[in-house]
């Protein structure tokens, strides 16, 4: 393998981080949506036997590319990923009274989807855990710039681990080719960042990677909740 300097130490890093999660904050779970990121630290937990659980929330709205990229990796990797879906009576009630795409015409109805579609099934997915990892990079957002690598939860009492807070997208497309790490076949039709179907869109040249995010929001608002502290920032 040939990583720049700079990156095989950033790996290193990230390994020792992921293994400590593993020994100090047992038992832990690792948020994965199937995107570049959560690829990278999918493959780490398998390849070094981290003692770190997989889940993934589907939302009942995503993308037919990331069913095609969750079906491969249960077959090419060997720990399996849990998955959680919103409360049927929730997603019944909410569509009876607001409609299906009820997303577009509010924040506040936006939010109240993603509360019901992803933060409900999040909370369940990560009781009991003393730590949960995510794929979130301080170059995404303009919410996540202050992004630790370990910080304390307190929305969720439990300690919430950001490994690749310091990668740029560049590196985790190196370790992804080096590696040859299935993704999201979105991604090669610039779609940097990947969500619900509806609520994410194609980027254009110049845009930024989350531009294509609920993009008739400001970016402000680009949050759904689930890292509530950059929600909140
Ligand atoms: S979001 O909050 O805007 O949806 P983003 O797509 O950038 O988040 O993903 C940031 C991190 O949140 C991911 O790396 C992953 O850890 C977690 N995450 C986001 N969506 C999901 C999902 N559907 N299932 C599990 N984890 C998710
Ligand atoms: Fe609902 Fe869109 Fe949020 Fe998905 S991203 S949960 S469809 S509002």
């Amino acid at each position: 393998m040939s990583l720049s300097a700079e990156l095989q130490s950033k790996l290193d890093n990230t390994v020792t981080v992921l293994k400590k999660i593993a020994d100090d904050y047992s038992p832990a779970t690792f948020a994965n949506s199937f995107g570049a990121e959560d690829m990278v630290l999918t493959d780490l937990i398998n390849q070094h036997n981290i003692d770190i659980g997989i889940f993934s929330l589907d939302t009942g709205r995503l993308p037919a590319e990331t069913y095609e990229l969750m079906q491969k990796v249960s077959e090419y990797y060997s720990k399996p990923v849990i998955t959680y879906f919103p409360k049927t009576e929730a997603v019944e009630e909410y569509v009876r009274t607001n409609g299906l795409n009820a997303f577009y015409k509010s924040v506040e109805l936006r939010k109240s989807c993603c509360f019901m579609r992803k933060i409900e099934p999040l909370r369940r997915a990560i009781a009991d855990k003393k730590a949960w990892v995510t794929g979130l990079r301080r170059e995404q957002a303009v919410t996540r710039t202050e992004l630790p690598i370990s910080e304390w939860d307190a929305d969720n009492s439990l300690q919430k681990f950001s490994p690749l807070a310091e990668w740029t997208e560049p590196e985790v497309w190196q370790y992804l080719r080096e590696n040859k790490v299935p993704y999201n076949k979105l991604h090669d039709k610039n779609y940097p960042s990947i969500g619900c179907a509806p609520c994410t869109r194609a980027t254009s040249a110049g845009e930024d990677i989350r531009a294509g995010r609920w993009w008739w929001e400001n970016p402000e608002s680009k949050e759904c909740g689930l890292h509530a502290k950059a929600a909140n920032s």
